[in-house]
């Protein structure tokens, strides 16, 4: 008797603990499909009061949900047709500078509900063979969106490039211009530390930083090497301006990006005139990455790959002082011309 009472316990047991399960588990699902399927909710909730700028629920419906998945390529041409989704020209490009910290403000900038990102960096104005393709080729590499959201893309060769200027200016002359720049040593640096990775990925040796930035035969600054030509902002800023007003270019200051992301990014929330709607939710520090994460809901979170925010091999600290020296009076320039101020050394 006092066996069968116990069986019955365990069978009552074992009922009541599978709908337990089968509930917490129907609730992760739940959950989990929110990311792709509702509303920014988490984040839509602490938007507060809705003004005239604000953007659709439709639109924000879909940003982490269908949108994602029509980026993917799963898209039919009925859910197109249906949701009005169309591929845009971007309204505003990162530019550059490379090392500048151009994909997290690309990351970054996807968080707002009315942005949506080219993933991939496009290469369109800076390479010939695909500038030949034409715009409409360009057009259609970009993601689906809704009309009223903006698209952006960044690749930062196209500061550096003598054609881009023009060639972007021939597409459209009133596009916002977006530059991210870092400490010119330090970002030279860093574009150094990626081309080592490189090498070191293929076996191949490779010369040290001091070797490269500094010419062995004068003692001076070697102004031929591609990294220490890139950080004279001021030089590449010149040419873009026989094209562009000054009024439609944003510097980010790309140090504070890293340290303190959110005024950097309200900054550019203004300039592309977009209703504030990145918030210190959406950007928690992650101490064994060492850099903000992103957090898009309650679910969805991602950090930068491990590409971004490597460890910059120690350079001789004359090297550095003589490279800061350098740079100094096209920093003073860069500032005069941008409006914009930094502590570099
Ligand atoms: P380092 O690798 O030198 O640290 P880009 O995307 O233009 O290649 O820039 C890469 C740089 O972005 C990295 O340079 C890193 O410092 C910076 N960065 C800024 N914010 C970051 C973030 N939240 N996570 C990772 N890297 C970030």
């Amino acid at each position: 008797m006092l066996f069968k009472q116990q069986a019955l316990l365990r069978q009552k047991l074992f009922v009541l603990g599978s709908l337990a399960i089968g509930s917490l588990l129907y609730l992760v699902a739940r959950v989990g499909s929110l990311d792709r399927l509702q509303p920014l909710c988490p984040i839509d909730g602490r938007f507060g009061p809705r003004g005239q700028d604000e953007i659709p629920l439709r639109a924000l419906q879909f940003k982490r949900g269908l949108l994602h998945e029509f980026r993917k390529g799963n898209a039919t041409k009925e859910q197109i047709r249906l949701h009005n989704l169309v591929q845009q020209l971007p309204k505003a490009i990162i530019i550059g500078v490379r090392k500048g910290g151009t994909r997290a403000l690309l990351e970054m900038l996807n968080l707002h509900p009315a942005v949506v990102k080219a993933s991939q960096e496009i290469h369109f104005f800076d390479n010939d063979e695909n500038y030949a393709k034409g715009t409409e080729w360009y057009r259609k590499k970009m993601p689906f969106s809704y009309p009223h959201q903006i698209t952006i893309e960044k690749s930062p060769a196209y500061f550096i490039t003598e054609e881009v200027p023009e060639r972007i200016y021939k597409m459209n002359s009133s596009i916002k211009l977006l530059i991210i720049v870092r400490e010119p040593t330090t970002r030279a640096i860093s574009d150094y530390t990626q081309v080592l990775e490189g090498k070191e990925r293929k076996n191949k040796t490779y010369y040290k930083f001091e070797k490269l930035a500094i010419d062995p035969n004068t003692c001076e600054v070697n102004t031929k090497y591609k990294a220490v030509r890139t950080s004279i902002y001021t030089k590449h800023l010149e040419r873009w301006l026989k094209y562009f007003p000054i009024e439609q270019f944003h510097i980010v200051d790309g140090d504070r990006l890293i340290t303190e992301p959110l005024p950097e990014l309200q900054l550019v929330e203004k300039f592309l005139n977009l209703p504030p709607r990145i918030s210190q939710y959406n950007l928690y520090f992650n101490a064994t990455r060492g850099f903000y994460c992103l957090r898009f809901n309650i679910v969805f979170n991602k950090c930068l790959a491990g590409s971004k925010g490597r460890i910059h091999p120690e350079v001789d600290t004359s090297v550095i002082t003589k490279l800061r020296k350098f740079f100094h009076p096209f920093n003073q320039k860069f500032y005069q011309i941008t409006g914009r101020t930094f502590n570099w050394p």
